[in-house]
């Protein structure tokens, strides 16, 4: 396995596969493994000849007073688990070469980055697909694959894709979670004993809204209001929102009637967690 930070480069690397005739699969992620991303990973070797995962973490889409500084970061720890997940090339780029002192382009997906995440986070999306389309046309993949843990993200690159006619295939895989349900997250680093204990309320906050959505209830509201109960009886979480909404289209729903997300984002300290669920009626 190689890594390469270097953009020229890594497109001679490209350019050689493509002239070999490889398919290339690519897992964008901000590094700090788990895995989730090594999911993603295997994923990607078992349907393409070259696998290529990059580690970037964006400045473009942390807003002030986030967690750019202090995201974790360690890439030979990464570059180990990315080898035995059966990557071929780490692309991690300088952020100088990512994004020049005269950079002035952005890509903006609107409607679905309104809600949810993108309410609470003010131009989170915006530096999201800035960098992945950037991303996309370095790496040229064939197929890149992304983590239904990122549920709203994962709607936003299908839009964008398709929207700009990218002609690629996007491949959404199940959200990894550890043994008592927490979704993987490499924030989860950040969590104290106390809030990673207290933490475990997202995911069984979501099973309740699951069965009680199998036992026949139908209004989102309260089902809402169940989940909201659930998490404020722990005294570390903070609710940032519940969203119970359109699996496709992200808009609110009155009535639970089709495939519907459950969508939570909880602070406990310093740290934001998201998880969801998509239930099927
Ligand atoms: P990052 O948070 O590193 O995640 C990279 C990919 O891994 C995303 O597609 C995310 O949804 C997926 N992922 C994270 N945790 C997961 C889990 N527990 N189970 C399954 N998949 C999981 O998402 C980003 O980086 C960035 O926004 C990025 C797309 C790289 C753009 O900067």
């Amino acid at each position: 396995m190689e890594i390469i930070r270097q953009i020229t480069l890594f497109k001679e690397k490209i350019k050689e596969a493509r002239r070999l005739g490889n398919s290339i699969g690519f897992v964008p992620t901000m590094g700090f493994l788990h895995e989730g991303h090594l999911s993603l990973l295997r994923q990607a070797r078992a349907e393409n000849d070259l696998v290529v995962l990059s580690i970037f973490v964006n400045p473009l889409q942390f807003g002030a007073g986030e967690d750019f500084e202090d995201y974790p970061r360690d890439l030979e720890r990464d570059a180990a688990l990315a080898v035995s997940a059966g990557c071929d090339i780490i692309f991690a780029p300088a952020t100088r070469d990512m994004y020049p002192k005269d950079y002035a382009t952005f890509v903006e997906v609107e409607r679905l980055t309104s809600g949810l995440c993108g309410a609470s986070r003010l131009g989170h999306f915006r530096g999201v697909t800035t960098v992945v389309n950037k991303l996309f046309n370095i790496v040229t993949p064939d197929r890149a694959y992304f983590g239904q843990k990122d549920a709203q993200q994962a709607i936003i690159i299908r839009r964008m894709a398709k929207d700009l006619n990218m002609g690629l295939e996007i491949d959404v895989l199940p959200i990894i979670r550890e043994a008592d349900g927490l979704a993987m997250s490499s924030r989860n680093s950040y969590l104290t004993q106390a809030e990673r204990k207290s933490a475990t309320v997202l995911y069984r906050s979501l099973c309740l809204a699951n069965e009680s959505i199998a036992a026949g209830e139908r209004n989102a509201g309260l089902i809402e209001q169940l989940i909201r109960a659930a998490i404020d009886s722990e005294r570390l979480a903070h609710i940032d929102y519940i969203a119970v909404v359109d699996a496709e289209n992200l808009l609110e729903l009155d009535k639970i009637e089709k495939r519907v997300l459950i969508a939570l984002a909880v602070r406990f300290g310093k740290t934001r967690l998201i998880d969801n669920i998509i239930v099927e009626v």
